[in-house]
This record gives structure tokens, C-alpha cells and sequence, in this order.
């Protein structure tokens, strides 16, 4: 697939010095590390301005700036590889992209042309090639985002909107698997509401459940749907399946449930392993039911941070429900996905870019 290409954007002349001093720390984590470049366009007067790519440095907004106040923000996270060939590969970053635009519609913002989206993770990760981290489960971990700047407290749409690209070479999200809570209190999402976008409200709003979930030695909450508290939703940041009784189990896109990138991707893998998939409305009752008779063998949680990881227990309340025999299906998985990501497998679905 070909995009066409804005103007190339202005690399400005502190740019080559800064990424000439940077050095990759030992320990990466996940988005500790910064890229020392970020990419701008700027949103006005209608019209999207001449790109530039800048060094990393903070950002001046005026303190009334809509973000600030009304949360008027979106946002993607996407990764980019070095292959052993030292080539460069994103993936799927059209389906980010289209992502970005349906936040950006939802958030009343306008869109941003595949041009500049692509031109943005494209300059800062080939720029950035020498430094992306390349072991396995090593990448550099893009987030475009996009913050309504009009400096007015009316509340009113933004006319004037910045998107920018920044960069972290990471490693996963957490190595190991998770620990699990079902959050029986609050809702992550509304129906009608905003759960269905990648916005940084939805993720503020998760908070105070993942500050309880942890003080209970736990690592995420698992978040039920807003109109029954009955139906299993996803984790704050990324989405959700069960194995039962052979079969490849995760909730619907409800509405209320963010269509993962990783999610879709794991679907078509699945299938092409033969194995059958179900989309539908999965009852907590029942998942735990089948937890307990052994008829869910597993459950794991995909996102691009995440990639593919196993969830070890399920908590509810005092009671504990814990996967003692392995994950075989989750790491079958997690290898064709990663083979194709890291350049090892064939990319079958034709995902690199
Ligand atoms: C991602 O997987 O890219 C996300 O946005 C999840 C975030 C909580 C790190």
C-alpha cells in the first residue's frame, strides 16, 4: 500500500545533533525511555500547516488551552521494529491511523490526513532506526496525539488542534502475565459514551479502579459492561480472551469496548490456526464457572503495549481463581504474532509496512 506523501516535513537543525547524543539505556522498560526527536503539525485557521520534526523537548500551551479543561485529546500507540536486515517495519499503522480519525471525529476534532499520519510515524521512526531496540519483545512504541490549543473556557470545540508524534523504546508492558480484578464498583465506559475511541479521558477515568486493584497486589482491573455489570468488557488498556472448551472466546465490540488493533489480529491468526473464534456477550458468571470446571483452560489479554499476556488469576473480591496449567495457546499465539512483528515469520496478512 502507498500513502501520498506531504511535503517533506522540516527537520529542524537541532534534530541531527540530538539523535547523534543519544545513547539506548540497558534497561528500556515501557516508555520510560524517550526518543530525543517528536514530530509536529499544527492544526489552524482550517488548514493543516507545514510539518517540522523537532528535538524532544517540552510543549508551551496556553494554561486555558481545551485540553486542559475538557480533555479534548486523542491518541494511538503503534510500534515500529528493526528487522535483522535493518530495515524498519510498522505494523498495521493504516488501521492506527483510521483509529485516530474515528477518536478525532468522537472528540470533535478535526481529521488528520493519512499523509501526515504516516509522514509523522514514518520520519520518527526511520530517523530513530540506529536506536530502536531490537531483541525479542523490544521496539519502538509511536504515540501520535492530538490536544485542542483555542485558549477560551467556553466550552466549545477547539479550532485550532497540534498532533505530534513521540517515541519510546520499550520493551513489553509487563513480562510475566497479569493478575486480574473484576471491578464490581465502577464502569470504564458509558454506553453512548466514549469507550469505543482511543481518548485520554477514558483512561484517566480508570484510574481510581487500578489504584484499588493494586493495593490489592493485583496488576489490572477486568471491567464489566455499564448497562448490567454482567458482561465482561475488556482491561483498561487492552482487550480480552478466554479458551474454552477449545474455541477462542472475546467479548463483542459492544460500543463501550475499544477495537483493538491486536485484537483484530489475533482473530485472523486464531482463524488461520484453524481454530474457531466467537465474538459475543460473555457473562462473568459463566466465565468463572467454566474457569472453576476446567472448560476455560485459558485467558489472556492483547494490545500493542501488552502483546499477547497471560492472565494468571482472576480475582473477585476474596475469591481467587487461578490458572495453574500454562498457557500453550497464548504462546502459540504469541509466536506467530511476534514472528511476524519482529521479521522472523511470513508476514502473511501482508501487515508490515
Ligand atoms: C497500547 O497498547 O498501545 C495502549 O495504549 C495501552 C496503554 C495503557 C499503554
Amino acid at each position: 500500500a502507498q500513502y501520498a506523501a506531504s511535503p517533506a516535513p522540516v527537520i529542524a537543525s537541532g534534530v541531527l545533533p540530538v539523535l547523534k547524543q543519544f545513547t539506548l539505556p540497558e534497561a528500556l522498560g515501557f516508555g520510560r525511555v524517550m526518543a530525543p526527536i517528536m514530530y509536529r503539525a499544527q492544526f489552524r485557521n482550517g488548514g493543516w500547516q507545514a510539518a517540522q520534526v523537532l528535538p524532544y523537548e517540552a510543549i508551551s500551551i496556553d494554561p486555558a488551552a481545551k485540553v486542559l479543561h475538557y480533555a479534548q485529546e486523542v491518541f494511538e500507540g503503534l510500534k515500529a521494529y528493526r528487522h535483522s536486515d535493518n530495515n524498519v517495519s510498522l505494523f498495521r499503522p493504516l488501521e492506527n491511523w483510521k483509529r485516530f480519525n474515528r477518536s478525532a471525529d468522537r472528540m470533535c476534532m478535526p481529521a488528520v490526513p493519512e499523509s501526515i499520519f504516516m509522514d509523522g510515524v514514518s520520519a520518527v521512526s526511520s530517523l530513530m532506526a540506529k536506536h530502536i531496540p531490537a531483541k525479542p519483545g523490544q521496539s519502538l512504541y509511536l504515540r501520535p496525539f492530538m490536544i485542542g490549543v483555542d485558549a477560551s473556557l467556553g466550552l466549545a470545540a477547539s479550532l485550532d488542534n497540534d498532533f505530534y508524534v513521540i517515541a519510546s523504546p520499550s520493551e513489553v508492558y509487563q513480562q510475566g502475565s497479569f493478575k486480574v480484578m473484576i471491578e464490581r464498583q465502577d464502569c470504564r465506559a458509558a454506553l453512548g459514551g466514549t469507550g469505543n475511541v482511543k481518548v485520554g479521558g477514558n483512561y484517566a477515568a480508570a484510574l481510581a479502579a487500578g489504584r484499588r486493584v493494586q493495593a490489592a497486589g493485583f496488576d489490572q482491573s477486568l471491567w464489566l459492561d455499564p448497562a448490567e455489570h454482567r458482561y465482561i468488557e475488556e482491561l483498561s488498556g487492552m482487550n480480552v480472551f478466554a479458551l474454552i472448551n477449545g474455541a477462542l472466546h472475546t467479548p463483542s465490540l459492544s460500543g463501550s469496548i475499544l477495537p483493538g488493533i491486536t485484537r483484530d489480529s489475533v482473530l485472523q491468526l486464531a482463524r488461520l490456526s484453524g481454530v474457531e473464534v466467537i465474538e459475543r456477550s460473555i457473562d462473568i458468571n459463566e466465565l468463572l464457572e467454566a474457569v472453576v470446571s476446567g472448560e476455560c483452560s485459558e485467558v489472556f489479554a492483547c494490545g500493542t503495549a501488552a502483546v499477547i499476556t497471560p492472565i494468571s488469576i482472576i480475582a473477585d473480591g476474596d475469591i481467587r481463581y487461578e490458572f495453574k496449567a500454562g498457557n500453550p495457546f497464548a504462546t502459540q499465539l504469541h509466536t506467530l504474532l511476534t514472528d511476524i512483528q519482529e521479521g522472523r515469520g511470513e508476514d502473511v496478512f501482508n501487515w508490515n509496512w
